[in-house]
């Protein structure tokens, strides 16, 4: 399966099929910047610096735009890897390890 890594960070994490990288990270303990998690407010952007994604899910182009993605701008809690991916955080944002009551429901740790 693909995997997600963090520009600037030694995080590394496996992601399960279909799975969006805000949903990988997050069943890893890692939480950084995001909202609804449905694909509607976009606070989870990120630069994807390298890899390819796809969303299964329709996003609007209100909220990732066609000049969003051909600058590399990611909606990670839509996005699904097909390859092994490196996202970027915003220079505003830091990625922080969570406790169990913050990780996907019904996940665990591995
Ligand atoms: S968290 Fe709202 S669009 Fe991703």
């Amino acid at each position: 399966m693909p995997t997600v890594a963090v520009d600037g960070h030694d995080v590394e994490v496996e992601s399960r099929p279909g799975e969006p990288i805000l949903g990988t990270l997050c069943r890893a303990g890692y939480s950084y910047r995001f909202g609804c998690r449905r694909g509607g407010c976009g606070v989870c952007k990120v630069q994807l610096i390298s890899g390819q994604v796809v969303y299964p899910k329709t996003v609007a182009d209100s909220v990732l735009s066609d000049s969003d993605r051909l600058g590399g701008v990611c909606l990670t809690c839509r996005a699904v890897p097909v390859s092994d991916v490196v996202i970027r955080l915003d220079s505003t944002d830091q990625l922080r390890r969570i406790g169990l009551f913050r990780q996907a429901k019904g996940t665990k740790v591995e």
